[in-house]
């Protein structure tokens, strides 16, 4: 069954999700909105800030919309960051031009206890008003992914204040104030729930779960921070909106990606870079596999791409499987590789091996 985006009007990425096999199968890349288009980068430049394209819906909508109107993905994310959830908590947030994200540390029990879930609803109606018109504008064919980031991944931005290669500043508080933190986690466990709920309500049909920091974790602290926080959120929208497949990315959990399928049960995990596809495919269990194309695969493009998009597409054969990058977009892609790898996605096998 080549292609079921033809005749099916259910868009092409939920149909591995919920268990057909799809040749060739669904694809979409994380971050393919974002600074390597020069349309993104244009709007950008007339935005005040980063953050406030976040929150105007029909800047939103007009980005999220760019890199599908170039290459018809099987699938859009709705743009906007993982961080709006803990700026909607109470850890106002800010993104440094050239530096990242900055947000006042959580340096407290005090401070933990002022969040509050009181005004998340009301601070994040304009991403649920873009998702609204973001849907009405997508082909019927394209899938809508909401997502957001997992506690542990948003924990540790508030508890450092900014970006981190190892979140020490978050690892040691958590380890000091197992109370506090445990607070911390269950108060971003219900706002997470809350926000792909709304997500879902207002027009997404796939949300994905972001913990892009799982992998700084050892085994016992995985198992609390990540997968137990993620097994309850897939849980309660299972319970909330059975049809909504969520694809879950532990980044960096190497061999405790087998015990996360596991006990978190998703319909979806996404691979990061480092993750031996074969092994994935066989060690996995019944759920749909996405990813791994290293990024800087796709900067480089050409005939180093073709061989490695050639690998995976080779070892996912037969596989219930969405094709996307380990990670997302790098700014110095070149926008025409993009165009060449979905081209090359959904070119029949037999056919661009030769045969
Ligand atoms: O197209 C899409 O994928 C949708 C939009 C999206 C953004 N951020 C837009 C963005 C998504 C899904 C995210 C998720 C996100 N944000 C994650 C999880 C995924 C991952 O990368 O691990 C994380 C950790 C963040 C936090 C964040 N946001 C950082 C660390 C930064 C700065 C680094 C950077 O790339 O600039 C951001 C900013 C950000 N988020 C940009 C975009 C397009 C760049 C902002 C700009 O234009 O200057």
């Amino acid at each position: 069954m080549r292609n079921p985006q033809m005749n099916q009007s259910r868009p092409s990425l939920v149909a591995p999700l919920h268990g057909q096999l799809c040749d060739p199968p669904p694809i979409w890349l994380m971050r393919q909105a974002g600074r390597y288009l020069p349309e993104y980068r244009a709007l950008r430049a007339r935005a005040g800030s980063f953050l406030e394209l976040c929150y105007t819906p029909d800047l939103a909508t007009e980005i999220t919309l760019q890199p599908v109107r170039r290459y018809g993905m099987d699938g859009a994310i709705v743009f906007s960051d993982i961080l709006v959830v803990p700026d909607a908590l109470g850890s106002e947030v800010s993104f440094v031009e050239g530096v990242g994200p900055k947000l006042t540390p959580l340096g407290d029990d005090a401070a933990v206890g002022q969040l509050s879930m009181a005004r998340l609803a009301e601070h994040l109606t304009p991403v649920y008003d873009a998702v609204r018109s973001i849907r009405a504008a997508l082909p019927v064919s394209t899938a809508l992914i909401g997502f957001a980031g997992a506690p542990w991944t948003l924990a540790a931005y508030m508890l450092e204040g900014e970006g981190s290669k190892e979140f020490l500043r978050a690892r040691t508080f958590a380890l000091r104030h197992p109370d506090t933190f445990g607070r911390l986690l269950d108060l971003l466990t219900e706002a997470v729930v809350a926000h792909l709920s709304a997500q879902i309500e207002a027009g997404a049909a796939v949300v994905q779960l972001f913990d892009s920091w799982a992998g700084v974790l050892p085994e016992p602290q995985f198992e609390a921070w990540c997968l137990r926080p993620a097994g309850r959120i897939v849980a309660a929208l299972k319970d909330a909106h059975p049809e909504v497949p969520v694809i879950v990315f532990p980044r960096g959990a190497g061999a405790k990606y087998a015990g996360y399928v596991l006990g978190v049960g998703p319909a979806g995990v996404s691979l990061d870079t480092s993750v031996p596809l074969a092994w994935a495919r066989d060690t996995l269990g019944d759920v749909c596999l996405q990813g791994n194309l290293d990024p800087a695969t796709l900067v480089v493009g050409g005939s180093t791409m073709r061989r490695e998009v050639g690998r995976i597409l080779a070892t996912m054969a037969g596989r219930r499987f969405i094709f996307n990058l380990g990670h997302g977009v790098l700014p110095e892609t070149d926008p025409d590789n993009v165009a060449e790898l979905i081209e090359m996605v959904r070119t029949p096998r037999a056919e661009a091996d030769g045969a």
